[in-house]
């Protein structure tokens, strides 16, 4: 017997679809699944269809020896442990591509909620403040003709780039190297991270969380910003150093932050940031369409079933688990 995992609820009908390759368990709870109860359920389990939230380390490879296939619902695989997965023969799928036009229509939107002050505005009216029209009121910061920096070229970075150029703006990027391709198509160039947050007006953080990017954007970052300037995180809380970013919001540093993810996730009810009328959070909704998380659940169930028929996976994130031994 074939035995699946799933740690969340995915949209559309993928769960009929693994529940003919295998006896499914689904957990169906208001919170992630416990780390006890998850390391107890993998013990017999064949292929895990995992959620973002849960950490796919040595200590839970070795709680799964069964295990010959992890599909993440989600196109970061900062949760997993891919070496270690690797070293096991076990391929880890996830879902590029299908989140790209989402994510960065979320970045978009934030940007401009962050920078126009959106957000207050919505609070000023429905708290029945609004009286007459006022010339100064809740001036915000352009974002057409400015110049947009994106830390972070991947197909997400690029699609916010090409916003981007809709919007009139000037593309500067960051990335492990420069990219003649996007310069070429959107008329962008690549700036080394220090240069590129002194001369952005509006900063969009699109980079992967790794241990190099790890509080990339941390209080030195932060200080080479302009104070008109208006920070974006649509990648992972860890990449944004939030203490720091509290000091720099709080003592107007810069303008004004619009963060998908934060670090912790979710953020506490209490935490400082929340209390910041320049910083908009949201709950890590950058892929949240409907006909989005429906093709990621369905890209999700089609690497665990390529994985179970010892398929080589449509969207892998470990490719070299094929070359390995065993693999
Ligand atoms: C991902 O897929 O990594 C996203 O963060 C989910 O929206």
């Amino acid at each position: 017997m074939t035995n699946i995992l799933v740690t969340g609820q995915p949209p559309g009908d993928c769960l009929d679809r693994l529940a003919e390759h295998g006896e499914l368990e689904v957990w169906r709870g208001e919170e992630a699944m416990p780390r006890h109860a998850l390391l107890e359920a993998l013990a017999d389990v064949d292929g895990f269809y995992s959620m973002l939230a849960d950490a796919i380390n040595g200590e839970l490879l070795d709680a799964a020896p069964r295990l010959r296939v992890v599909s993440n619902f989600a196109v970061g695989v900062d949760n997993v442990d891919l070496a270690a997965c690797t070293a096991r023969g076990i391929p880890v799928g996830h879902t590029p591509d299908v989140l790209t036009g989402t994510t960065a229509d979320t970045a978009f939107g934030l940007l401009i909620m962050a920078a126009r002050r959106l957000v207050e505005g919505v609070d000023y009216v429905r708290a029945g403040r609004w009286q007459r029209w006022e010339p100064e009121l809740l001036w915000g910061l352009d974002v057409h003709g400015t110049t947009l920096g994106i830390v972070g070229m991947g197909r997400i970075g690029r699609a916010i780039a090409e916003r981007g150029r809709g919007f009139g703006m000037r593309v500067v990027y960051t990335a492990t190297a420069p990219k003649p391709d996007v310069d070429a198509a959107l008329d962008a160039r690549y700036l080394p991270l220090p240069e590129l947050l002194a001369e952005a007006d509006h900063v969009v953080v699109a980079t992967a969380l790794t241990g190099s990017t790890r509080h990339l954007i941390d209080a030195a970052a932060l200080a080479r910003m302009r104070p008109t300037a208006t920070l974006v995180n649509i990648s992972r809380g860890g990449t944004v150093d939030p203490d720091a970013l509290y000091e720099a919001l709080a003592a107007g540093r810069i303008a004004a932050a619009g963060l998908d993810v934060t670090e912790p996730e979710p953020i506490p009810p209490d935490h400082p940031l929340l209390g910041l009328a320049n910083c908009v959070i949201l709950p890590h909704l950058g892929s949240s369409s409907r006909a989005t998380r429906v093709a990621m659940a369905d890209l999700a169930a089609d690497n665990l079933l390529a994985g179970l028929a010892g398929e080589r996976l449509p969207a892998c994130a470990n490719p070299e688990v094929y070359a390995a031994p065993g693999g």
